[in-house]
């Protein structure tokens, strides 16, 4: 049987992974988030003390001890690293900003790309991230773009962390996302860019459940398409 592939890429806050795991969990595929790679290795970096954007050698040295692992629970999905489980950790503003600087070096890339790509194999797959359409699956059967403004996408993410119970302000989560926006798009290795074939949606002044409606019927309409 074939298995198909969604891509969904875009900037930070766009909704991309809050959506991705609604809508497979509706229509049945294993949902992949690869920014929470690039998290935990962010978080190794941190615990070891490595000055990511000055050690860049040191922790190429250290790639082979950089162990992460994705685990489907019903509480959904569960991120380790090194064997010790990091999900919530990852998601404080230190991971964040250590993740877009991390994620600039190409070995690092490589690394989580291939578990990435291992990971899609032989199932039907949501993956989200920056550059899922354009490197890590370029055969997706769908690739789709989803961006919002940088004030919406700051405000669903302070009210996200604000949830969670993790203290912040407004205006440090929207300046960190400006940050990490213009990191990831200036990169030269793999930057955050749409795919040629990819449709772009729109969230911007959305709610979460018309997004997740927009997503559903592309999704729903291609499987369609494909006979599956
Ligand atoms: O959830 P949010 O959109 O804030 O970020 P994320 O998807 O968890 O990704 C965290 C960081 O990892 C991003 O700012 C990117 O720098 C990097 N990333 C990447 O370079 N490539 C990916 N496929 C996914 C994430």
């Amino acid at each position: 049987m074939k298995h198909i592939n969604i891509a969904i890429d875009g900037p930070a806050g766009a909704g991309k992974s809050t959506i991705s795991k609604i809508v497979a969990g509706e229509l049945g595929f294993v949902y992949i988030d690869t920014g929470a790679m690039y998290r935990a290795a962010a978080l190794y970096a941190i615990e070891h003390g490595i000055d990511i954007k000055h050690e860049k050698d040191k922790l190429i040295e250290n790639l082979d001890s950089i162990e992460i692992d994705i685990k489907h629970t019903e509480n959904g999905q569960k991120i380790y690293l090194c064997g010790k489980e990091v999900t919530e950790r990852i998601r404080e503003a230190d991971v964040s900003i250590g993740a877009s600087d991390i994620a600039v070096i190409p070995e690092v890339r490589l690394k989580l790309v291939e578990l990435q790509r291992t990971l899609a194999r032989g199932n039907h797959v949501i993956m989200d991230g920056r550059d899922i359409g354009t490197y890590v699956l370029p055969d997706a059967d769908l690739k789709i773009f989803l961006t919002a403004s940088l004030e919406d996408r700051a405000m669903r993410r302070y009210e996200e962390l604000k949830q969670k119970g993790i203290d912040c302000e407004f205006e440090s989560v929207k300046k960190d996302m400006a940050y990490r926006d213009k990191n990831d798009s200036e990169r030269e290795f793999a930057p955050l860019k749409m795919a040629e074939d990819a449709t772009l949606a729109d969230t911007t002044g959305n709610t979460l459940e018309q997004s997740v409606e927009m997503i559903k019927e592309m999704i729903k309409t291609k499987m369609e398409q494909l006979g599956v």
